[in-house]
């Protein structure tokens, strides 16, 4: 090949990679605090930014995290995510955290997946039952039972769940790469969409009988928070 031609790939091929970033951008200055205001005429990836010398340490800032959640509901575990939509200072700088308390025996953070985001989890109490599963067509499950003191990955986009298998209350402490990571909980998604899915597809896709999956679509499918 001659170097013109290598040249061009090269060129090409640094482009293309500029084109599939799939993580936040870069904040292009040192922060860019978020505010609100539904009067503003622009709209942008993110929030406006508050003007730089008005930041404040409470922007950067969150308390909270030494209080356990309000376990009680239907899957025992509770999840304060905290994004930039919470703590300001967080907007452009592609991180956030969440405090996740289980109940003992079963407290479950349902399968669900970031659409925006990796995860490290790690164990701060208790003992959990995490793992992922990989996408079509292998759908291999990654799986372990934590302690206190490990930490797991989650890969960006994959399904991923913890379930409290102790017989003490479990803490965890998460770390997402997105000031908004989004949270799509699998089984809220199906069969808790608004409005109902056609019974018919949950049926043939689910190998499920009609009245299970009607069943299902009237049952409330709260999400963990
Ligand atoms: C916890 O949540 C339940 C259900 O929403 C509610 O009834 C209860 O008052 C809450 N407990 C506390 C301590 O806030």
């Amino acid at each position: 090949m001659k170097v013109a031609n290598l040249l061009v790939a090269f060129a090409l091929l640094a482009l293309a990679s500029s084109f599939v970033t799939a993580y936040d951008p870069s904040p292009l200055q040192d922060f860019c605090v978020g505010i609100n205001d539904a009067d503003a005429a622009v709209l942008v990836n993110g929030k406006l930014c508050k003007n730089p010398s008005f930041a404040t340490i409470e922007d950067f800032t969150y308390s909270g995290f030494d209080v356990r959640g309000n376990t009680s509901n239907q899957l025992r575990a509770h999840v304060n995510l905290i994004t930039a939509d919470l703590m300001p200072g967080l907007n452009t700088l592609g991180v956030s955290l969440a405090r996740i308390d289980f109940e003992p025996n079963g407290g479950l953070n349902p399968p669900h997946y970031h659409p925006r985001g990796s995860e490290v989890l790690l164990v701060l109490e208790g003992t959990l039952y995490a793992g992922f599963v990989t996408s079509n067509p292998d759908h291999r499950l990654f799986a372990k039972i934590l302690k206190a003191g490990d930490f797991i990955a989650f890969p960006f986009g994959l399904v991923h769940f913890q379930m409290n298998v102790g017989k003490t209350p479990a803490v965890a402490i998460a770390a997402l790469t997105s000031q908004n990571p989004g949270v799509n909980t699998v089984a809220n998604a199906i069969f808790g969409a608004h409005w109902p899915i056609n019974p018919e597809v949950l049926t043939t896709a689910f190998h499920l009988d009609k009245n299970i999956v009607e069943d299902l679509q009237t049952q409330n499918w709260v999400n963990p928070s």
